[in-house]
């Protein structure tokens, strides 16, 4: 359906037009002046010059076309030449009638839907995964779930770092610990073990073992490179070891993924695009795209017009090693070939941006995609302590995923159990489920409603609080309909069968406001691949679904028809609410 500004623009353009002015100049937005007026045009004034006449005379010509506007009951021509806009309730009803009866609320389906690629999560497969991948896997995530809900055919990629110098590592230090397995007897030539000779804990101490000893000893940093490139060479031994890394990781990293409700389609890496590689330069050579610069191979991508300085994406290293550009390249390869998309969107640090630039421009030079197909950077901002500096443990340390994932569990599950305290019955298992689910919103509704390419302070004691714009108030409010409603329920009352009806007050009418704007905060939300929009919606709602709720008796409300109206509104924002939680990556408990 219509967006409701569309429909007021609309109807507008059509008293401009019976008042002898041009239909365009109807444009009616939000007002800027809430206090007098919902909505408002400025059509007079922007008309005023090419008729020659004062914009407050333009304006009074159009009000009086509105007299008996269905839509509008107010309809005011105010200095210095405004059209101040109320709709009337009847009008608002039936456009909420429509929402309550159209699927995802009457939200209008692209004609083509888009096929997207992002690619998100950038977990690095053998390391733990630690703050800075929070933001890529939750904004991804939200970014996924918005263009599906708005119609598109969306895949979501992990693009596991899996092909690079922390397997060599690992394989270098276990050598250097148990030299005498199997993989490491080059004449070997039965099959190997299928148990892997570590743990996931031995990894998780191994890798940073490695990785230490590799910054202080050139020769061990020189064997575990080598050890990286005879492993993608194809050395049988470091194959299998690469294999048992893989096996022994993924579980592990999806059970991360798994705590924040993160989810993705492909479980690709850079490995799988290892194959194609050698092809891929071949053809980029006689093309003559790929020229010798310095014993590397590189394609220039600097562009007529550019303020800053691009240097060329390089190919191959002088040693003939390929880099993190050749997978990245050769993905988008891949990706062309098995799923044509129509846009890749890539959720990485913004610390990469200069990088995407230039394999993107490399991409298209090369022709490895279509002149329309859209590359997209969405760069994110850095998790910041209080102190405005990268986020760390109390003792100085990189903080784990797991570890900030378990004390947000923590904290919820402590402040649900005091407000337990204040007299509600809710038993510890319960507690402790429920605590999960709202931790899970404490941190994405945190992350998410800042816009993403910004640095945040992460605020424990912000993001779990119930009030305030945060996940754990927006599941409170959605918590209290669920009970008004349970309660309507128990009383005989069958949600089924209620019935809205038009606003009879200034806070349910607000309230009915709020619900309106629904189709076109996800319509932005998605075209502008901006979640923070969904959350400043959703904390909107929230804030004039309380206000209503406050000044409105609902289940004592005696008329069954006005009680009914009462329900079934609370049905819609419920629903609403919901379906906005959804694409930020989180659900809501049915109490807390
Ligand atoms: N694994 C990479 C990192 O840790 C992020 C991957 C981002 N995606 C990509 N296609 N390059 O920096």
């Amino acid at each position: 359906m219509k967006k409701i500004l569309e429909l007021l623009t609309e109807e507008m353009g059509q008293a401009f037009e019976a008042a002898g002015y041009d239909g365009k100049l109807g444009r009616v937005t939000l007002s800027n002046r809430p206090d007098l007026c919902e909505f408002q045009c400025n059509g007079a004034m922007a008309g005023a010059k090419a008729y020659k006449k004062a914009p407050l005379a333009i304006a009074s010509e159009v009000a009086e076309r509105l007299a008996d506007s269905p839509v509008f009951t107010t309809a005011e021509a105010a200095a210095p030449g405004f059209l101040n806009l109320k709709v009337s309730g009847e009008y608002l009803l039936h456009y909420l009638e429509e929402m309550e009866a159209r699927p995802k609320f009457g939200l209008e389906m692209p004609e083509k839907p888009r096929e997207i690629i992002i690619d998100y999560g950038g977990a690095n497969v053998a390391k733990p995964l630690h703050v800075g991948h929070l933001r890529p896997a939750v904004i991804g995530e939200s970014v996924k779930r918005i263009c599906r809900y708005a119609g598109h055919h969306v895949t979501g990629d992990v693009h596991l770092g899996d092909w690079g110098l922390q397997m060599g590592l690992v394989i270098t230090e276990l050598k250097e610990r148990q030299p005498d397995l199997v993989y490491f007897d080059e004449s070997y030539e039965g099959e190997y073990p299928r148990e892997a000779p570590f743990t996931i804990s031995d990894l998780e101490e191994i890798y940073p073992a490695a990785s230490a000893k590799s910054k202080e000893d050139a020769d061990y940093k020189a064997r575990a490179m080598e050890a990286t490139s005879q492993m993608q060479n194809g050395l049988r031994g470091y194959r299998a070891l690469w294999r048992q890394i893989m096996d022994v990781s993924l579980p592990d990293l999806k059970k991360n993924y798994d705590s924040l409700n993160v989810e993705f389609d492909l479980w690709k890496g850079e490995s799988d695009v290892h194959g194609l590689i050698p092809d891929m330069v071949q053809y980029m050579k006689e093309e003559g795209y790929a020229h010798i610069s310095e014993g590397a191979l590189v394609v220039d991508v600097k562009e007529e017009g550019d303020t800053k300085e691009i240097p060329p994406c390089m190919i191959l290293k002088s040693n003939g090693a390929s880099l993190y550009n050749t997978t990245d390249l050769a993905t988008i390869l891949e990706r062309m070939n098995l799923y044509h998309p129509d846009q890749i969107i890539y959720v990485t640090d913004k610390r990469q941006e200069l990088y995407f630039e230039q394999v993107f421009r490399c991409a298209r030079k090369t022709k490895l995609v279509k002149p329309e197909t859209k590359l997209t950077f969405l760069g994110n901002g850095t998790v910041n302590g209080k102190d405005g500096k990268p986020f760390k443990t109390r003792e100085g340390g990189v903080m784990r995923l797991e570890t900030l994932v378990r004390e947000t569990r923590e904290e919820m599950y402590r402040k649900i159990l005091e407000s337990r305290e204040k007299g509600r019955e809710i038993s510890d298992e319960e507690a402790e489920k429920i605590a999960d689910i709202v931790a899970v919103s404490a941190l994405k509704y945190g992350d998410l409603s800042n816009q993403a390419a910004k640095d945040y302070a992460f605020d424990m004691e912000k993001f779990t609080s119930f009030e305030g714009d945060t996940g754990p108030y927006i599941l409170y409010t959605i918590t209290r309909i669920k009970s008004i409603l349970a309660k309507y329920r128990e009383q005989g009352g069958n949600l089924a069968q209620v019935v809205l009806g038009a606003p009879q007050d200034e806070a349910e009418k607000a309230l009915m406001l709020q619900l309106v704007q629904f189709h076109a905060t996800m319509e932005s939300a998605c075209e502008e691949i901006a979640p923070h929009k969904v959350c400043s919606f959703v904390y909107d709602l929230a804030n004039a679904f309380n206000h209503f709720y406050h000044g409105t008796s609902i289940l004592k409300e005696e008329n069954e028809s006005r009680r009914s109206a009462l329900i079934a509104l609370l049905v819609l924002t419920r629903d609403v609410l919901e379906a906005c939680i959804d694409v930020l990556g989180f659900g809501a408990p049915e109490r807390m």
